[in-house]
């Protein structure tokens, strides 16, 4: 079926990050939780200094304040995206406050329905229920299972990876966190397969992962098999000593431009160069070195969102960047996110693609 705007797309429809977005999912912060303690945070949390702040305070509401400023920066990007013409949908509030164990562990709380891009990997019609590392976030799921339903109705496929056990075998005995300069090493083994959807992002018919300390060899493998010879997964090679998630590190912002991380992507995979691709360099973010992030770094500012090839949410406030994405021909949009940014992620985080208006292909 045609209309004004061309062929119809499946409801479920993403091959790439830039392809025009017509609906999307954004996480609430409805109900959100500190992260409890749990073995993964000495592993992704940069500053040492977080692990008492989420010993003692994992599994409390965030205090008000934060939940509200939080609660208005998000707004704001849900505004944007509707008046730019996106539906975007909503996750189904959930009590993630009650304790959860399984015979091998147990947590004080889970998290949040704050990050869906962590949880749901959609590969063109197929939405990916994602093997997370953390047993804090084992059923964060729950939140999107009425999504998921209402979009396998509609005709996409579904399948969640295989549930992890996330027991002792599955993180490194002893692990401490690499300094600036040691080798790279992360905490996960490789007893069973394990990856968040961040640490994933699409690029048409070939997808690039890094492994990072919720993200194993074992899960890219799974991976690969699983979507089968219509697509390459190729590994790409990060220096970060606290690793988690892909997409403020590595990011196709559009055919032919990969934004990278100047501290984080020792060598680009040689395919770009071989394809004539602009390697961008993100810029030093401007957020300031006072501003609290609870869970990320101030690199958040490269966790952006594609609207098309050309319009892209950015952080209010990162005016270098800003600049750059003008310079190599983007239309920035700018967001108020900093304070959505202390508790969370960035715009890529607390999105994920339903569906694009694009087709699979190959960019190489
Ligand atoms: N782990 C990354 C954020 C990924 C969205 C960072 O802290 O910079």
């Amino acid at each position: 079926m045609e209309d004004l705007k061309g062929p119809a797309y499946p409801v479920v429809n993403a091959h790439n990050e830039w392809d025009p977005l017509e609906e999307v999912i954004v996480g609430i912060v409805d109900g959100a939780l500190v992260p409890p303690w749990d073995v993964i945070l000495e592993a992704t949390l940069h500053e040492e200094e977080l692990w008492d702040f989420h010993r003692k305070y994992g599994g409390s509401p965030w205090p008000d304040e934060l939940i509200a400023a939080a609660r208005k920066n998000l707004g704001e990007f849900v505004h944007i995206l509707e008046a730019e013409g996106v539906t975007v949908r909503r996750p189904t509030p959930y009590d993630f406050s009650k304790p959860l164990s399984t015979p091998d562990w147990e947590v004080k709380s889970s998290c949040y329905a704050l990050m869906p891009r962590d949880v749901l990997l959609v590969i063109g019609d197929l939405i990916i229920e994602a093997p997370m590392g953390w047993r804090s976030r084992y059923h964060e799921h729950l939140a999107y299972k009425d999504l998921c339903k209402e979009y396998f109705e509609k005709g996409a496929k579904w399948i969640s990876a295989p549930r992890p056990q996330l027991g002792d075998q599955s993180y490194n005995e002893g692990f401490v966190a690499p300094r600036e300069g040691e080798p790279m090493r992360t905490i996960l083994t490789e007893y069973e397969p394990l990856f968040d959807a961040a640490d994933v992002i699409k690029c048409g018919r070939d997808i690039f992962v890094a492994q990072s300390s919720c993200c194993n060899r074992f899960g890219i493998d799974w991976l690969q098999r699983h979507l089968g010879e219509n697509y390459a997964v190729h590994e790409v090679e990060v220096y970060d000593t606290h690793p988690m998630h892909i997409d403020a590190t590595f990011y196709p912002l559009a055919p032919g431009k990969l934004l990278i991380n100047p501290e984080r992507v020792p060598h680009v995979p040689e395919m770009f160069q071989r394809s004539g691709w602009d390697i961008l360099v993100c810029p030093e973010p401007l957020m300031p070195e006072t501003h609290p992030m609870y869970n990320c770094s101030r690199w958040i500012s490269m966790n952006v969102l594609m609207l098309d090839e050309d319009r892209v949410i950015v952080s209010k406030g990162e005016d270098t960047l800003i600049k750059a994405l003008k310079d190599w021909g983007f239309e920035p949009i700018p967001c108020s996110f900093y304070d959505f940014e202390t508790i969370g992620g960035g715009f890529h985080c607390a999105s994920v693609d339903v569906r694009r208006r694009g087709e699979l292909k190959s960019y190489f």
